[in-house]
């Protein structure tokens, strides 16, 4: 389905938890996420009803799940198996968990992973994810996507002032060395969050600095992806300043069972209180046309949390 702006909406972010293994500085506060009651996350089987009923009603190209972590909740595999049959279904991960699920989620038809990877310097990677992570844990993780065919393998790094900011170059060697792609995205101001943002032009010009002069090649979903002379790839995600609204197809379904149309505000639906009231399909799926039809186009963000509505 088309929106107002004439985009067509088929792409819905899946948050199953708003739980994580890691706290990164730019995302969760340090001593983790306020409690949210069991009863007020949405059930697996709920998730799974939740996206047949947006996917009738918008017919969905591709599925993210997303968290949180989403490898830290239980029952995801059987998740996935359910919902994989009605669209390309992806998953963004921290990686952590991923050699012991990679398999089981390839066999029940998960088709890719983004995996976060903000620094290839153990002390730095600690000091983001605020747990004992190391590169080494990370490495393990793209290989086993690697090995259960989830290709292509993308990597996310946030952006970070002082922290990572004068790595980027040898990321994208790295990343291009291990047979994947690097994305940097631009640090959104969040709730919780205690980083300081470098602009997309500065990001380009730190890679360019280092690998030579770099060609835009055009957009793959959100990302502005360069190709330096040499032939090396990497994207860079934009979000700050409303540049991505006019490409943007997404819906985020959140851990709660809230339908958020945009991440800047805006209206959005509990589609948790419909189902459990008892609404019929219909209805549902009626509500849900409102809701994409009135999808904003704007962009200043602020005052979201990221472990709430999956990155
Ligand atoms: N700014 C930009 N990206 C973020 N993510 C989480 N918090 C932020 C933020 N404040 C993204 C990261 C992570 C994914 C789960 O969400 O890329 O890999
Ligand atoms: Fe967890 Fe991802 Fe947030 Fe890091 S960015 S704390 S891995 S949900």
């Amino acid at each position: 389905m088309k929106d107002g702006f004439g985009r067509k909406i088929d792409y819905l972010r899946v948050s199953v938890t708003d739980r994580c293994n890691l706290r990164c500085i730019y995302c969760m506060p340090e001593e983790g996420i306020p409690h949210i009651s069991h009863d007020s996350i949405l059930r697996l089987e709920e998730i799974q009803q939740l996206t047949v009923l947006i996917h009738h009603a918008l017919g969905l190209r591709k599925i993210r799940i997303t968290g949180g972590e989403p490898l830290v909740r239980r029952g995801i595999v059987s998740l996935v198996k359910g919902i994989s049959p009605l669209a390309e279904t992806v998953m963004t991960t921290n990686g952590i968990q991923l050699p012991e699920f990679a398999a089981e989620l390839a066999a029940v038809g998960l088709s890719r992973v983004n995996i976060s990877i903000d620094s290839l310097k153990d002390q730095v990677i600690r000091e983001v994810t605020r747990r004992d992570v190391t590169l080494n844990m990370i490495e393990k993780a793209i290989e086993s996507a690697k090995e259960n065919n989830l290709n292509p393998v993308k990597l996310n790094c946030v952006v970070l002032k002082g922290v990572n900011s004068g790595e980027l170059a040898d990321m994208v060697r790295w990343a291009t060395d291990m047979g994947t792609t690097m994305r940097f995205i631009e640090h959104m101001p969040m709730t919780g969050s205690v980083c300081s943002h470098v602009p997309h032009d500065d990001i380009l010009l730190e890679v360019s600095r280092d690998l030579g002069s770099s060609e835009f090649t055009g957009t793959e979903g959100t990302a502005n992806m360069y190709e330096t002379l040499s032939g090396v790839r990497f994207g860079i995600i934009a979000p700050v300043g409303g540049g991505m609204c006019a490409n943007c197809t997404r819906l985020r379904l959140t851990a709660e069972g809230e339908l958020l149309p945009c991440l800047a505000g805006g209206e959005s639906l509990n589609l948790r209180d419909m189902l459990r009231s008892g609404r019929e399909d219909g209805e549902i799926i009626s509500a849900v046309h409102g809701l994409v039809a009135k999808k904003p186009h704007h962009g200043a963000c602020g005052g979201v949390s990221m472990w709430r509505i999956g990155g």
